[in-house]
């Protein structure tokens, strides 16, 4: 990659103003969303209506996939030129893209983000299914990973599987160093011009197979969005470097989940998305083997399962997302070979979630294994679950290194997110169900009873847990050991969870 074209391609998308805001603001809000459905007409429209603007030829170019002649190329990119931009093998002679360049947009604890991203085009502008080394652009997941960071600093960070380089970027705000690594040259290549185009120089790429650039290495956090789509080994099924990572099943998940362990700093997290699956032959389920990987390679984890398929439905997902419409006689036999894939490795459903990993710091830190099946779908993009879920680490060191004495001597308070929903049947002075609702983290929602909403109503960093318990079984006209019995574990979780919190200044106070 020329670094001195590189410069002036930056420099000539940073002065047309190529940004989220910009392009939505040229295309309309419809467009966007239309857009966001796989249909660029609208924004075509909107674009070529106005194509005078630079920005605007870029996004038919880029996003769109549209061709451009020279004049409007070389009114787009003043400073790079025609000759420029064909050196460095963005537009082919005919004008028309030959990779995907968009801005960007994130907001997390640092503040607003505007970044550049490059990758290969997608099925809108090819108009057609991708080729099996197509490099992703940033996708649903990627959003999902990326809200997976901590925003906490640290020294190093390795980028398993970087593509298209936004996870770097992201990991890049929170660290020193920030090692990406791929498989695909082609991937490491638009990783490269992603990178240079946000003048992010704290990266360094790497190719290779899964940890082997990195043999020997440890980082402070790991991040990764795996090519982790179970795709049957059989003849005529397509594979796709940017999901497949060449395993059987869900083996590289398992093995990305057990390299962590090699590759952690003591206290080191790794961040990951990943697909496990449910096997009825092994008379287990798939949260428990993720769970056993995680226990057998000595790290601390917690697993959240957001979502459950059905081989059929799994398959459909993955069959679509290669470009192949239901219905059609390539799906019907693409669909059969997942099912018999399915079927003769005796897989009943998949589940797919994210993993956090802790190298415990020493071999008398409690472990943390801890599986979680999320009860109500997040809608949308989650935000801020990585930190949510570090904080919960933190939470559940300071929690479980308390004895139930300990945990009665605190002083609690509830997470200001946190609200009560009661039900009443008419007329009924008892409520027959209590709800309580966590605004952030994981929007977890808890059935409770009168004594534990009793507990987290109370909870305002005052009395003690103990005293509380006390009061509530006077009150309720319970025996106090049976009720605390009950409460105390509860109370645990809705520390770990961030219902509840040690009150400033209590002793495990963080
Ligand atoms: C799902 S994409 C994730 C891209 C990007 N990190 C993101 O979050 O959008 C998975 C990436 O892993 C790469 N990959 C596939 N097989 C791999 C392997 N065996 N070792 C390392 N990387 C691999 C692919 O080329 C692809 O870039």
């Amino acid at each position: 990659m020329d670094a001195e074209l590189t410069a002036l391609l930056r420099a000539d998308l940073l002065a047309a103003g190529y940004t989220v805001d910009r392009l939505r603001q040229l295309w309309g809000d419809e467009a966007d969303a239309a857009l966001a459905r796989g249909d660029r007409v609208p924004a075509g429209r909107a674009l070529r209506a106005i194509d005078e603007s630079p920005a605007a030829t870029l996004a038919r170019l880029f996003v769109l996939g549209e061709t451009v002649d020279d004049t409007a190329l070389a009114r787009a990119l003043p400073a790079l030129g025609t000759a420029g931009a064909r050196a460095l093998g963005l537009v082919d002679a005919g004008g028309r893209a030959l990779l995907d360049l968009r801005p960007y947009t994130a907001i997390d604890a640092g503040g607003a983000v505007q970044w550049l991203v490059a990758s290969d085009l997608g099925e809108l502008a090819l108009g057609g299914a991708l080729p099996p080394d197509h490099v992703l652009g940033v996708g649903g997941a990627s959003l999902t990973l990326a809200a997976l960071i901590p925003t906490e600093p640290v020294d190093s960070v390795l980028d398993l599987g970087t593509g298209c380089g936004i996870q770097s970027l992201h990991a890049a705000r929170h660290a020193r160093r920030v090692v990406a690594t791929d498989i695909s040259a082609r991937a490491l290549e638009r990783a490269a011009l992603t990178l240079a185009l946000n003048a992010v120089d704290a990266v360094e790429l790497r190719q290779g197979d899964l940890f082997a650039p990195v043999a020997g290495e440890r980082f402070d956090r790991i991040v990764s969005n795996p090519p982790f789509v179970i795709t049957p080994r059989r003849a005529g099924v397509p594979v796709y470097e940017y999901r497949d990572g060449g395993r059987v099943g869900d083996a590289i998940v398992e093995q990305v989940v057990r390299g962590a362990a090699e590759h952690l700093t003591p206290g080191g997290t790794a961040h990951l998305l990943g697909n496990w699956e449910y096997h009825d032959a092994m008379g287990g389920d798939g949260l428990a083997r993720v769970r056993r990987w995680i226990d057998e390679a000595g790290l601390d984890g917690w697993v959240v399962e957001r979502e459950r398929q059905s081989p059929a439905e799994y398959a459909a997902t993955w069959i679509r997302d290669g470009g192949t419409r239901v219905g059609s006689p390539e799906y019907e036999q693409l669909a059969a070979e997942w099912l018999d894939d399915f079927a003769a490795r005796g897989v009943t459903a998949v589940g797919f979630g994210y993993v956090v990993l802790r190298r415990p710091v020493g071999p008398d830190a409690v472990r943390l294994l801890r599986t979680e099946v999320l009860g109500s779908p997040l809608g949308g993009t989650p935000t801020g679950i990585g930190d949510h879920l570090l904080a919960g680490l933190r939470a559940h060191d300071r929690i479980a290194a308390l004895d139930d004495a300990e945990l009665e001597t605190l002083r609690l308070e509830v997470a200001p997110d946190v609200t009560e929903e009661r039900h009443y049947w008419p007329g009924e002075e008892n409520p027959t169900v209590i709800r309580l609702r966590q605004g952030g983290g994981f929007a977890r929602t808890i059935d409770a009873d009168a004594a534990l909403a009793g507990l987290v109503g109370a909870s305002d960093g005052d009395l003690t847990v103990g005293e509380i318990v006390g009061a509530l079984a006077d009150l309720l006209e319970v025996d106090e050991g049976a009720l605390r019995a009950q409460l105390l574990p509860q109370v645990r979780e809705l520390v770990v969870t961030g219902l509840l919190s040690p009150a400033t200044g209590s002793p495990a106070a963080g």
